[in-house]
């Protein structure tokens, strides 16, 4: 049982965390070498022992650790503490820098919209068009105050000339997060990785946006609930139904093919943004595999790029 614990943190370690956190990177492996914090971890589900979740929920309960020495200390003198928030909380990342990936393909299609997100958390990705973006030197949208994403397109990305057109917006999460709740917006800075201070900084603006202009994120199930939601959208717009990190955590495959119909029995728009495994059929007709760790951005089912999971990348797949 411990081993395979320690086989997960090691993953992460060499597949997550290196060149990304060297802190994390550290106490990852740390974790993996250390039979007593494994056997603690072990007691838990095996969803609430994800490194996310642990990482997030010590920096919660006692700051942020120095380094690898540090966190064991920490975890050992408010274990109680820790597991606790572990088990009230999920990973529940926002991250808005993926908006500059989705832009590309939401400037496509016939505006204006009608953007409905799965699996929004907060809320911060249903604010794309609030935001600015920086594609290799080409400024798109809002200026600061607002956060600007920065984003390398390969070429052959078509690059949007504005942000797209946002007629209608509602999101669907199973535990939405609430920007005026302290405890909500602590989880949230504490799912963004140590060693990141812009990201850090550019996630503050983006709540700063949509706590001025709130987007609607209501509580439901996404294999149950869509049908709900999709009836409420306007006639007239393109109705899209995005997501984004979300659909690993629906672990019956077949839910996540049901969720899939859905959206075609309602002539949307899908836009899907998750890891290769999510959708394996899908992956497989990409053109060309892509780096290991990178997310795969599909529109109805076919493969349009290659992607950084934060979005600070884009490689297109097909001639533009
Ligand atoms: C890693 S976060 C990603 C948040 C957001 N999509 C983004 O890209 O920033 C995954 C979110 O999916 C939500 N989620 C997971 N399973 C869900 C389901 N079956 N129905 C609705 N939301 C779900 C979680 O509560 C969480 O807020």
């Amino acid at each position: 049982m411990t081993d395979r614990l320690a086989a997960r943190y090691r993953r992460f370690a060499e597949q997550e965390a290196r060149g990304r956190s060297p802190l994390y990177e550290a106490c990852a492996f740390g974790v993996a070498d250390d039979a007593r914090l494994l056997r603690i971890l072990a007691e838990l589900p095996g969803r609430k022992q994800q490194p996310n979740l642990l990482f997030a929920a010590l920096r919660v309960a006692c700051g942020m650790p120095r380094d690898w020495p540090d966190f064991r200390k920490k975890f050992l003198a408010h274990t109680n503490d820790i597991i606790a928030i572990i088990g009230t909380r999920v990973t529940q990342t926002n991250e808005p820098g993926r908006c500059a990936v989705l832009l590309p393909v939401l400037r496509c299609l016939h505006q204006p919209l009608a953007l409905i997100e799965v699996g929004s958390s907060a809320g911060l990705c249903l604010q794309l068009d609030r935001y600015g973006y920086d594609y290799d030197g080409v400024h798109v949208g809002r200026e600061s105050p607002a956060p600007v994403f920065p984003c390398h397109a390969e070429p052959g990305t078509p690059i949007p000339d504005r942000v797209p057109e946002i007629a209608w917006r509602a999101g669907m999460d199973l535990n939405p997060l609430d920007l005026r709740d302290a405890s909500d917006v602590a989880w949230l800075e504490a799912l963004v990785w140590p060693d990141q201070a812009e990201r850090l900084e550019r996630l503050r603006l983006a709540m700063e946006v949509a706590r001025v202009t709130p987007a609607r994120v209501r509580a439901g199930d996404l294999t149950t609930d869509l049908p709900a939601l999709l009836a409420e959208a306007p006639v007239g717009p393109t109705i899209v139904v995005f997501h984004s990190a979300v659909l690993g955590y629906v672990t019956d495959p077949a839910k996540r093919e049901e969720f899939a119909r859905t959206v075609f029995d309602h002539a949307a728009v899908w836009i899907c943004h998750e890891v290769p495994s999510v959708f394996p059929e899908i992956a497989a007709r990409a053109a060309r595999p892509g780096p290991a760790g990178s997310f795969l951005l599909a529109v109805n089912g076919h493969p349009v790029a290659w992607t950084d999971p934060h979005g600070a990348w884009i490689d297109w797949l097909e001639p533009h």
